[in-house]
């Protein structure tokens, strides 16, 4: 039996009718951008992340980088973040013209580690994004002391956390602002690219909104130099109608996780550990081998998709020569990104398909 990566079938089924029938309205109205249905998912989104405010925009990497923007961030500022992540994190600083400064992470949780980051921080930085990565956040007490101690802002990359806990606080909460990816594969995915900055903070709300929209208060005035970043509404309605089992699917989510730690069990794999007053939600199940590229290759023979989610750490990219970086200046990250495999992982997978996978791996693993 072959498993895939990812398969979305099952949950697609089940919210077809009502999407269709909304996209049925808007292509009725052609309200197709900033419809009434957009302002709707964003209270929804908002309440459900427990924050005064959301506000969509057309992705995860803009929602980032407009919330930089928002605070402010230019050329000559220093923006602390892991170097073991996605790209995007890093583009986002660039792009504003600050410098990256990167940090290593914890061997458990793959997460910034807060015990490396006080050094980093001089007059010149302006902010911290904490990677909430795979599922699981960052550890948000010892980020926000350090920051609020500096009087750095904190603005969470949650482009992998939607609806993941921290003693109870849902990622994205916690700092300035939290930035949401809704890539199709994402636990809350859209059917298209979208993203979401959630805040409690008015200003930032003002800023965020008109940026996203060319900088405009009326059709034709523009108070400052904005960008077209704005949510669509057809995607907005897939958002709304998913938003109501985002939990549900996270539960499923978790069982999935279970089985797989319980077939692992004694296997020379080192599964994912879950940190204290902390929630995962798998959206993605990376686990660590040694032999990482022959384990890939033998686990896609059996018709097992794996991928690497990251093969390379920011700080040594082409693209990031210029920072001044070199190898072992993050040991952890390096060694990580060796061993690191991310397995299927969809809320419907099967028992079954997780313990083929479990087999395939065990056998490819000998
Ligand atoms: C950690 C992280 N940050 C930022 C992004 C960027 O989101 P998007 O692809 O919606 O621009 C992603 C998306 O993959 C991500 O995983």
């Amino acid at each position: 039996m072959s498993v895939p990566f990812i398969d979305f079938t099952e949950q697609n089924k089940a919210i077809r009718p009502e999407i269709n029938a909304a996209w049925e309205g808007i292509i009725e109205k052609s309200s197709f951008i900033m419809g009434p249905q957009v302002k709707k998912f964003e209270q929804e989104f908002a309440a459900y992340c427990g924050t005064k405010h959301a506000i969509g925009v057309n992705s995860g990497t803009d929602a980032l980088y407009l919330a930089l923007c928002a605070l402010d961030i230019a050329p000559g500022d220093e923006v602390i973040l892991p170097t073991y992540t996605f790209i995007a994190t890093a583009l986002c600083v660039s792009y504003t013209g600050a410098a990256v400064k990167f940090v290593d992470i914890e061997e458990e949780t793959y997460n910034i580690d807060p015990q490396k980051l006080e050094k980093v921080i001089t007059k010149k930085t302006k902010a911290i994004i904490p990677v909430h990565l795979y599922g699981q956040m960052a550890n948000m007490d010892e980020i926000m002391s350090i920051a609020n101690k500096h009087g750095v802002a904190v603005v969470e990359d949650a482009c992998q956390a939607h609806g993941t806990r921290y003693k109870g606080a849902r990622s994205g909460s916690m700092g300035k602002a939290g930035c949401f990816s809704f890539y199709p594969t994402k636990g809350l995915g859209a059917w298209g690219d979208g993203g979401a900055v959630v805040t409690n903070d008015d200003k930032v709300k003002y800023m965020v909104e008109m940026l996203r929209d060319y900088g405009r208060t009326d059709r034709y005035s523009h108070k400052m130099k904005g960008f077209n970043s704005r949510l669509d509404t057809m995607q907005a309605v897939v958002l709304s109608a998913k938003l109501k089992s985002l939990d549900h699917w996270n539960d499923m989510r978790k069982k999935v996780a279970a089985v797989y730690a319980e077939e692992l069990k004694g296997v020379d794999v080192i599964v994912p550990k879950l940190a204290s007053h902390r929630e995962h939600v798998y959206q993605t199940y990376a686990v660590r081998v040694k032999s990482r590229d022959k384990v890939m290759e033998a686990l896609k023979a059996k018709g097992v998709t794996s991928l690497i989610h990251y093969p390379i750490p920011i700080h040594l990219q082409e693209a990031y020569a210029d920072a001044g970086y070199k190898k072992n200046d993050f040991p952890v990250s390096e060694k990580v990104c060796d061993e690191i495999l991310s397995l299927p992982m969809f809320p419907h997978m099967t028992a079954a398909q997780v313990k083929e996978v479990a087999n395939a791996l065990k056998e490819s693993l000998s």
